[in-house]
């Protein structure tokens, strides 16, 4: 999506005589001008975009550019149109079938974990199955949603098969540990923190989780997590880069599905076998947390 100056600056003063640029139309607006044309309204999205690309502030560069620039950016709404297109799209999210081939039905006899992702109702009700559960409130924080985790968060340790059972010893203990408050007692030292570096633990012969989270400095350790102590594992994520107030909590004492620690142990991210590398913000992973965002509206 490269556009040559020459040609921007081409276009832009073509549109430039029929399209008032926004700044005008503002101030006509706050002087009470009643010029028909622009009486009470806002610059169009098309009169934003030529006065930042002769002011220079914008850059059309690299393969998300479009939508970050022409879409995010500009707060176009998001329609379920669009939504319902992406969940019957194969590789829509990064290769991989098509959502609704295994999320089809609210009947967990014939769909996984009776979850409905081919209408706006379905995607607001969630899984019906045990445990029946909402995939997110509109509006909420997207990336922390059940829906945008399974779409943005690899199931650890990093690469994990998506046949290994989520419910081994190994994150039962974790889980265990969680809800029983998160104490640093001989339980703890003795037999949930040793798993951590452990290459056994959570998957048979897979790479121990301190392998990549051993520091809280990034590099070496992803997410500057340190997975060797219980002050690293309180401590949290980037807690150098966003500060240690506003580090990443993983453990939430006596809460474990609302703890990041035992979320990644159990959720294999969707579609199933997509590759951990895949791009987690996918242009059309954004697009639908900004439909969560905008409230999730079913026109
Ligand atoms: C090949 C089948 C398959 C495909 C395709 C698939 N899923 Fe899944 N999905 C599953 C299975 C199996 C589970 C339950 C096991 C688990 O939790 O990992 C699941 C669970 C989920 C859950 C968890 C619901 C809950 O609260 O327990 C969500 C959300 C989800 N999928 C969303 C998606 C989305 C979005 C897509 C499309 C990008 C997708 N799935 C594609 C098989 C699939
Ligand atoms: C091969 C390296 C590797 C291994 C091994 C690994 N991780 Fe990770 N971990 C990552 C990467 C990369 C991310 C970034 C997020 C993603 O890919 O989903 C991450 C993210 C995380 C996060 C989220 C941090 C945040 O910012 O919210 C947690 C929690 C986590 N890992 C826990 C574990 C646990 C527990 C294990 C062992 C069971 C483990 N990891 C093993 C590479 C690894």
């Amino acid at each position: 999506m490269k556009m040559a100056r020459s040609a921007v600056l081409t276009i832009a003063a073509t549109m430039a005589i029929g399209a008032a640029m926004p700044l005008a139309a503002d101030k006509d607006h706050r002087e009470g001008h009643h010029k028909e044309h622009h009486r009470g309204k806002r610059p169009t999205l098309n009169q934003q975009l030529i006065h930042d690309l002769m002011e220079g502030e914008m850059t059309l560069k690299g393969d998300h550019a479009a939508v970050d620039e022409l879409i995010l950016k500009r707060h176009i709404p998001i329609s379920y149109d669009y939504i319902a297109t992406l969940m019957r799209t194969p590789n829509a999210f990064g290769e991989g079938v098509a959502c609704i081939v295994c999320h089809s039905s609210s009947d967990p006899a014939k769909s996984y974990r009776g979850l409905d992702l081919s209408t706006c109702n379905g995607i607001k009700v969630g899984a019906t199955e045990a445990p029946a559960r909402k995939l997110f409130e509109p509006g909420q924080e997207p990336k922390k949603t059940i829906l945008g985790r399974r779409l943005r968060n690899n199931r650890m340790p990093f690469g994990v098969n998506f046949n290994v059972p989520t419910d081994g010893p190994a994150s039962q203990a974790v889980r265990d540990w969680i809800a029983s408050g998160a104490p640093n007692d001989d339980h703890f030292r003795t037999k949930v923190l040793p798993l951590f570096s452990n290459g056994n633990a959570f998957a048979p012969k897979w790479q121990a989780c301190t392998d990549c989270h051993m520091a809280n400095a990034e590099p070496p350790s992803f997410h500057e997590l340190n997975l060797k102590t219980f002050e690293g594992i309180m401590l949290g994520a980037d807690s150098v880069a966003k500060g240690v107030d506003g580090a990443t909590k993983i453990v939430i004492p006596g809460k474990p599905e609302d703890s990041p620690l035992y979320q990644h142990l159990v959720e294999d991210r969707m579609p199933p076998g997509i590759s951990p590398t895949a791009d987690r913000d996918h242009p059309n992973t954004r697009i639908l947390l900004r439909w969560i965002e905008q409230g999730a509206n079913c026109k």
